[in-house]
C-alpha cells in the first residue's frame, strides 16, 4: 500500500480537557479514507488509547457534508487481492481500537457515514447523527462487500434482519430511521455538541468502571453466556480493590460529589 502522505493535514486531534476530538479532514473527498489517512488515524487511535490522561475520545468529519464517505474508491479501484487483503486490515485495526480501547468512543456522525465510514462508526461504543446524516453500507453497488468489520457489526448494533437488508442492498438510511433502527443512539444538531456533551459527562465517571464495563460489554453479544456472567462476577469482586470504587462509595455515604482518579 503506498500513496502520497497528506495525512498530517487529513487528521487532526484536538484535546479538550480529557476528550479527544479525532476529526477526518478529507472534505474535497467526502473525508473518503485513503492510505495515509487511514494509517495516521490508526496510528492516532493506539496513541489515544495509550494515553491515561484521555478519557473519551469522539470521532467525526470535517466540514458539513461528511463524516466519512468510505474508503477511498478510486486508491481501490487498482487493487489486487494482497493489497486489498493489506487494506480490509489496517480499517480492521483502526475498528478494533475503537471497539476494544479501554475508554468510551463516541462517533459523531455530521453527514455521511458511508462503507468503511458507517463502519468505523459502528465500531465507536455510541453513535450520534446530525439531521442531516446519511448511512449505509453501498459496497454492494461496487461489487465489493462491508471489508472493515460491517458484516458484523451491523447485525450486532441493529440485529441480522436489518443488517442483511442493508448490506445486501446498500440502502443508505437517513437520521431518523438510523434512530428507529437503532444504528444511531439520537440525532441532534449541532451533533458534536451533544456528542461533547456525553463525553464530559463519562470524563466525570470512574475510568476503572468504564474501563471493564466496556470489556465486559463487549462479550454481551458473542460467546458463551454463563461464561460472560462469571467474568462480571469476578470483576465486581476485584473492583473493590480499586480507589475508585472505595471513592464512589464513600461519595454516597458522606453526601458529596466523587472524585474519581482512574485507580
Ligand atoms: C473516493 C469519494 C468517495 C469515496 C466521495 N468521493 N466519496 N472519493 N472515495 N468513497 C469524492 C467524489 O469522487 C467527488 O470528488 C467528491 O468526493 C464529492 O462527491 P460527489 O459524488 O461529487 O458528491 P455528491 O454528488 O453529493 O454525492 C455524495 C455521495 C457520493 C452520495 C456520498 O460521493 C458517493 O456515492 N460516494 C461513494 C460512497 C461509497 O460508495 N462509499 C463506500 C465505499 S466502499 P471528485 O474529485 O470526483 O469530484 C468502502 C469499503 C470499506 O468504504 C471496506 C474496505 C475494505
Amino acid at each position: 500500500m503506498s500513496g502520497a502522505d497528506t495525512s498530517e493535514q487529513s487528521v487532526r486531534v484536538d484535546r479538550e480537557a480529557a476528550i479527544a476530538i479525532v476529526t477526518v479532514d478529507r472534505q474535497d473527498a467526502l473525508n473518503a479514507l485513503d492510505v495515509a489517512t487511514l494509517t495516521r488515524l490508526r496510528d492516532e487511535l493506539v496513541t489515544l488509547a495509550a494515553d491515561d490522561a484521555v478519557r473519551v475520545v469522539v470521532l467525526t468529519g470535517a466540514g458539513d457534508r461528511a463524516f466519512i464517505a468510505g474508503a477511498d474508491i478510486k486508491y481501490m479501484s487498482g487493487l489486487g487481492v494482497d493489497d486489498a487483503t493489506a487494506w480490509g486490515s489496517l480499517g480492521h485495526d483502526a475498528g478494533r481500537l475503537l471497539e476494544t480501547m479501554p475508554k468510551p468512543t463516541i462517533a459523531a456522525v455530521n453527514g455521511f457515514a458511508l462503507g468503511g465510514g458507517c463502519e468505523l462508526a459502528l465500531a465507536c461504543d455510541i453513535r450520534y447523527a446530525s439531521s442531516r446524516a446519511k448511512l449505509g453500507q453501498p459496497e454492494v453497488n461496487l461489487g465489493i462487500i462491508p471489508g472493515w468489520g460491517g458484516t458484523q457489526r451491523l447485525a450486532r448494533v441493529c440485529g441480522i434482519g436489518v443488517a442483511k437488508e442493508l448490506i445486501f442492498t446498500g440502502r443508505t438510511v437517513d437520521a431518523e430511521e438510523a434512530v428507529r433502527i437503532g444504528l444511531v443512539n439520537a440525532v441532534h444538531d449541532p451533533v458534536l455538541d451533544r456528542a461533547r456533551e456525553t463525553a464530559q459527562l463519562l470524563a466525570t465517571k470512574s475510568p476503572v468502571a468504564l474501563r471493564v464495563m466496556k470489556r465486559l460489554a463487549n462479550r454481551a453479544l458473542g460467546g458463551d453466556h454463563a461464561d460472560n456472567l462469571v467474568a462480571e462476577g469476578e470483576s465486581f469482586g476485584e473492583l473493590f480493590a480499586s480507589e475508585d470504587a472505595r471513592e464512589g462509595l464513600a461519595a454516597f455515604v458522606e453526601k458529596r460529589e466523587p472524585k474519581f482518579v482512574g485507580r
